[in-house]
């Protein structure tokens, strides 16, 4: 099944790679793949870019001349979405809730560098997304007495629209993961604004794929989150057509460790042993987060020996770059140093 929308194709080396991981395999007496999502082309890459297709399709379609959009002050949503809007010239605004950090690292930075303006709103301990939908729309306002067009994308890049980007990466993977003869693996992937893996649930059960989809919360998944998701799967099913339910969501919550974003030994252990076996580099937010819990199942003898696994690397690693993950991975990696005379 596919839906026809327009969209700007920025994902040129489509479709991502889907590599066998063969010493994390016999290390853990599984059979394990990663999806590269990480390895899309533009502003250091990531899941979001499958999103921004779709959505900057539909702002070059709004005649925009302005894009903009919000997420913690570290969001990979806002670096790529600075980065495509550069490319299609288009300006880009960042709107964030919280303080100003002392250091303008990690995506923050590479915000600035490609352009993008950010606006950071003061946290008055409302409900976060409702300050930064109205921290938008005040933006909007500005913005628009100026003469701009502005689109706004919500949080994630997770709405009808954005959704779209990973309903057509479930038939790219269920197609990588047939002529591999691995197409009854379980998929993992991090769930933060639930875009992603609900594009890939839609997109699974859309072509009635063999794969098995398994999301892992990053953030506190509680009934107001499984409310939103649910809403969310409502809209996508009226608006798309879709003949199935959503009973067969499976969400592992329980890998959270501390909140969204926050610094985790487990997760830094994690993200040394993906990079230390496969050399490959994770991000403490996401998708170490997602192989952190990985590692866990399999200890907890969730994932069975010998079953296939698909690993998603939806990006993120400029999060390492972050002062709070930093300074933690600095001082335990200080022994990798030796000076000489
Ligand atoms: C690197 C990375 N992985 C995964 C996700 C989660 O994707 P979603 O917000 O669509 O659930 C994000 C979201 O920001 C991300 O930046």
């Amino acid at each position: 099944m596919s839906i026809v929308k327009g969209k700007v194709a920025l994902l040129s080396h489509n479709p991502t790679p889907l590599h066998y991981l063969p010493g994390l395999s016999q290390d853990l007496f599984r059979e394990i793949y990663i999806k590269r999502d990480d390895l899309t082309p533009f502003g250091g890459g990531g899941n979001k870019l499958r999103k921004l297709e779709y959505l900057l399709s539909e702002a070059m379609e709004q005649e925009a001349s302005l894009i903009i959009t919000c997420g913690g002050v570290q969001t990979n949503h806002g670096r790529l979405t600075a980065a495509v809007a550069a490319k299609y010239g288009l300006k880009c605004i960042i709107v964030c809730i919280g303080d100003k950090p002392d250091e303008m690292n990690a995506n923050l930075l590479l915000d600035g560098i490609l352009g993008a303006r950010i606006v950071i709103k003061k946290d008055d301990g409302r409900d976060t997304g409702l300050q930064m939908t109205e921290a938008m729309e005040i933006v909007k306002t500005a913005v628009e007495k100026k003469g701009e067009k502005a689109y706004v994308i919500p949080m994630g890049g997770s709405n009808a629209t954005g959704f779209l980007g990973y309903f057509d990466c479930a038939s790219e993977l269920d197609e990588q993961a047939r002529a591999r003869h691995i197409d009854t693996s379980t998929v993992y992937v991090a769930a933060g604004s639930m875009g992603t893996y609900l594009g890939l649930y839609c997109g699974l059960k859309a072509i009635k794929s063999n794969l098995n989809l398994c999301g892992i919360a990053i953030l506190p998944f509680g009934d107001s989150q499984k409310k939103r998701l649910h809403e969310y799967f409502q809209e996508v099913k009226e608006l798309y057509g879709f003949d199935f339910d959503d009973s067969d969501m499976h969400i592992e919550t329980g890998y959270v460790r501390n909140g969204y974003n926050e610094p985790d030994q487990t997760v830094r252990n994690a993200i040394y042993k993906m990079a230390r076996t496969e050399g490959i580099l994770l991000d403490p937010c996401y998708t170490g987060k997602m192989f952190a819990a990985f590692l866990d199942m399999i200890g907890e003898k969730k994932i069975k020996l010998g079953r296939q696994c698909i690993l998603m690397h939806t990006g993120g690693f400029p999060g390492i770059y972050t002062k709070e993950h930093r300074l933690l991975f600095e001082q335990e990696l200080q022994d990798a140093i030796t000076v000489i005379e």
